[in-house]
Formats: structure tokens, C-alpha cells, sequence
């Protein structure tokens, strides 16, 4: 234990002074913030071993905090204890169930309670065979968020990569990676500018020992003004068929336990190796042109998805203008596909292919169109839906 550093965040200066002193003489390294938003700036640049709180702060709330170290890859994993002098059932339910690992009730007989709770946490590391299972991880992984849709030329891929790249807009230090599983050919790569050599063929290629979650952070590029990270499909019909395509879970897997948002670029690609994929995801967006033929095909797609086991809440229709201004309304549509409608992207003639050739983002070549405005609130809205329907799913 000696040697651990433990982030103490308390509003209460004597509080915090007063338990820094006891856990200096116990030998821990003792950072200390005095609210929620220093601790969490100093949580993702410090790197505690363990962040001590109490769940009382006035610059956020509690729960959003707890949250907020669960959801971001440098802090998902480090224990949180609560230490609090709120009693009430109810308030550490809230919080064990937000994220926190322990909470512990300031009382007479709280530091010993603490000190066990430490040992229990810090010892666990060595003799991890006797520790209680770990929770699931699958828990706080990353959010899956997978674009389908039932027809070719819809804006799958446009919408998938500036839909991620919005999502910044409201996250910050959220950790997102787009991956284009497309084959035999992506197509994310052309959109964002990206010509390097690495995509999912050549990552599939390695070891899998080798492709775990720091070789992902350093080596996926970050395309120039779509803050995030790319695993760029396979660049041609030759290579894409030399893709072990068996690796694809596990590169999935890893991807998950590494970003906080993982967006999947699937096309209309149903196959044996998206499906599992789609059953996984947290949200399915379903990308839909107003053509009745696309639409007919969409109700086909998701009568499938549903005999495969997809659940409604999981699926996220987008209804994007994408051929003109003609075609069905948002009402036809929903009616001959049987489902409610989530946005609708408005058509930008000629101004959405030129923002494509030019490698920009919507919002950052036209700040000032309608598109513009609806992905940002569609990109909150997808981070408010994907959490719901992964706290649905536990
Ligand atoms: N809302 C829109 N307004 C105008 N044009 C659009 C819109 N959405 C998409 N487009 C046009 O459609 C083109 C095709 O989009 P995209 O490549 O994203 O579709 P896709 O569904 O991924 O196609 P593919 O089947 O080839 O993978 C874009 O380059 C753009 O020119
Ligand atoms: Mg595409």
C-alpha cells in the first residue's frame, strides 16, 4: 500500500486536512481538490491509484461526477469511495450504482472503516485470486454505437464520421474512435482525408497481443479538424478480401475497453460478420433516404433485425435527405416502416459532396447551416440515447 496515491476530494477544508494528515501517516501520496471539477482535472491528468470523495460538491452533482470518472478511459477503472456524511439508503444506492466502489458513512467509527476499505481495494491488486469477481467489464465499456442502413449512397458514412465528430462538442475529453468495417472497400478514410497505411487490414494482420489498447491510442491517426481517432477501412477490393475477418470481435473488444465512444461504420452490410457486432451495440443508428424503395428496403431490414433479437429501444432512425427534395415525408416514412423517426437531415445539394471532397466536417465548413445545427443537437441526442439504452440493457 505504501506508495499509492489517493486523490481526497472534499469542499470542507478541515475535513480535508484533517484526513490528509491521517493518510499521510499511513504513508499514502495525498492529492487534494477542493471541488468537483478540479478533481476531475486532476483525476485525468494525475493518475491517482484511488480518488476519495466526499459526494458533496456545488459545482456539480454528485452522481455526474461518479459518472463522469466511469465514462472516461483514464479514470474507468480506478476505485471511488464515497465518503459522505449522508446517510440515507437511497443516496448510496445512487451512488454505488453510478459507479462509486464503496461508500462509507462519516461516523466515529468511519476511519477504520475507511483503512479496511483501502486494505480491501489496494490488497485486492495482489491477491486478486481471493478478491470477489470483478464486476463485468463490460459495464464501463465504451459506448457501441453501430450505422447501418438497408441501401447504398444513403450518408451512412457522412453521417457516421460527423456525427462523431460533434460528439467533442459536448464531451470534451471523451475518448471516440470511428472504425469502417465496410467491405470490400471504406470510404471514411476519403471523407476525412486520411492516406495513411494503417486500416483494419493491416491491424488485422498483426498479433492480437500486439493490438491492445496502447497500441490503438498511439498509432490511429487523428484526421485533421474531426477530433477523433480512425481505423480507416480496407483501401481496396484486393486487400479487403485478404481481411481476417476473425479478428474483428476482438479488435471490437479492444476498442471498447480503450475509447469511450465506438462508432462502427457497417453500411448495408448484414452479414455473419457485422451481426454479432449489431447485437453487441448500446445504439443502432438506421440511416434512411427518403426514397420509397430505400424506405420499403429499411422495413425488410428491420423486420430481420427484430427476428435476430434487436430490441426497439437499441434502434436510432435518422431520416437524411440525401436525394433531393423530393421524396416522402418523415410521416410516410415512419408509416411504412412502423417505426417513430429520431432527426431529420436536411438536403444540402451539392454543398454536402463538396464538404466531403474537401475533407471538412458540415460544422465546420457551413457553421452557419441548418445541417450544422441539427448534428450538433443530434450528436447529444445520441450520447443521451446510447446511455439510456445501455443502462437499459443492465
Ligand atoms: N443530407 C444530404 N444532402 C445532400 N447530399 C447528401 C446528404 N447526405 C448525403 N449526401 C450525399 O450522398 C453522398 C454519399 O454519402 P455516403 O458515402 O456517406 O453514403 P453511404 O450510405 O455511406 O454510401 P455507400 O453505400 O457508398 O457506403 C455524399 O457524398 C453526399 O454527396
Ligand atoms: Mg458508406
Amino acid at each position: 500500500m505504501v506508495g499509492k496515491t489517493i486523490l481526497l476530494v472534499d469542499q470542507n477544508e478541515s475535513s480535508r486536512v484533517y484526513l490528509s494528515a491521517d493518510l499521510r501517516g499511513k504513508e499514502y501520496n495525498i492529492l487534494e481538490a477542493a471541488s468537483g471539477k478540479e478533481a476531475l482535472i486532476s483525476a485525468w491528468r494525475d493518475n491517482p491509484d484511488l480518488i476519495l470523495f466526499d459526494p458533496v460538491f456545488s459545482d456539480i452533482q454528485d452522481i455526474e461526477f461518479i459518472q463522469k470518472l466511469r465514462q472516461n478511459a483514464r479514470t474507468k477503472t480506478t476505485p471511488q469511495i464515497a465518503f459522505s456524511s449522508d446517510p440515507a439508503p437511497a443516496r448510496r444506492e445512487a451512488c454505488l450504482s453510478a459507479g462509486a466502489d464503496e461508500y462509507i458513512i462519516k461516523s466515529p467509527d468511519a476511519l477504520s472503516e475507511l483503512h479496511q476499505a483501502l486494505g480491501r481495494i489496494f490488497d485486492g491488486d495482489a491477491i486478486s485470486t481471493d478478491a470477489p469477481e470483478p464486476e463485468p467489464e463490460r459495464i464501463r465499456d465504451g459506448l457501441l454505437i453501430v450505422f447501418l442502413s438497408a441501401k447504398g449512397g444513403t450518408g451512412t458514412s457522412s453521417l457516421c464520421a460527423n456525427l462523431a465528430m460533434n460528439i467533442k462538442e459536448h464531451e470534451p475529453d471523451a475518448r471516440v474512435v470511428v472504425a469502417d468495417l465496410i467491405l470490400p472497400i471504406g470510404s471514411i478514410g476519403q471523407i476525412v482525408g486520411y492516406e495513411g497505411k494503417l486500416n483494419l487490414v493491416t491491424v488485422a494482420d498483426l498479433p492480437s497481443g500486439q493490438t491492445n489498447e496502447n497500441y490503438f491510442l498511439k498509432n490511429l491517426p487523428e484526421p485533421e479538424s474531426w477530433k477523433f481517432q480512425l481505423l480507416a477501412g480496407s483501401p481496396d477490393p484486393q486487400q479487403g478480401n485478404d481481411l481476417k475477418g476473425n479478428r474483428i470481435g476482438e479488435i471490437v473488444d479492444v476498442l471498447r475497453k480503450t475509447y469511450d465512444f465506438i462508432f462502427l461504420d457497417l453500411g448495408r452490410s448484414l452479414s455473419r460478420i457485422s451481426l454479432p457486432l449489431i447485437q453487441q451495440a448500446d445504439l443502432i443508428p438506421l440511416i434512411v433516404s427518403t426514397d420509397l424503395s430505400t424506405v420499403e428496403l429499411t422495413k425488410t431490414v428491420w423486420e430481420y433485425l427484430q427476428v435476430q433479437g434487436i430490441d426497439m429501444h437499441k434502434m436510432y432512425p435518422i431520416l437524411n435527405r440525401a436525394v433531393g427534395l423530393d421524396g416522402l415525408t418523415k410521416t410516410e416514412a415512419e408509416k411504412i416502416i412502423g417505426f417513430s423517426i429520431k432527426t431529420t437531415m436536411p438536403y444540402m445539394g451539392g454543398n454536402f459532396a463538396l464538404a466531403n471532397n474537401l475533407n471538412q466536417p458540415i460544422t465546420v465548413k457551413y457553421p452557419r447551416d441548418t445541417a450544422s445545427i441539427v448534428f450538433k443537437n443530434t450528436a447529444r441526442d445520441l450520447i443521451k440515447a446510447a446511455r439510456q439504452a445501455n443502462a437499459e440493457n443492465h
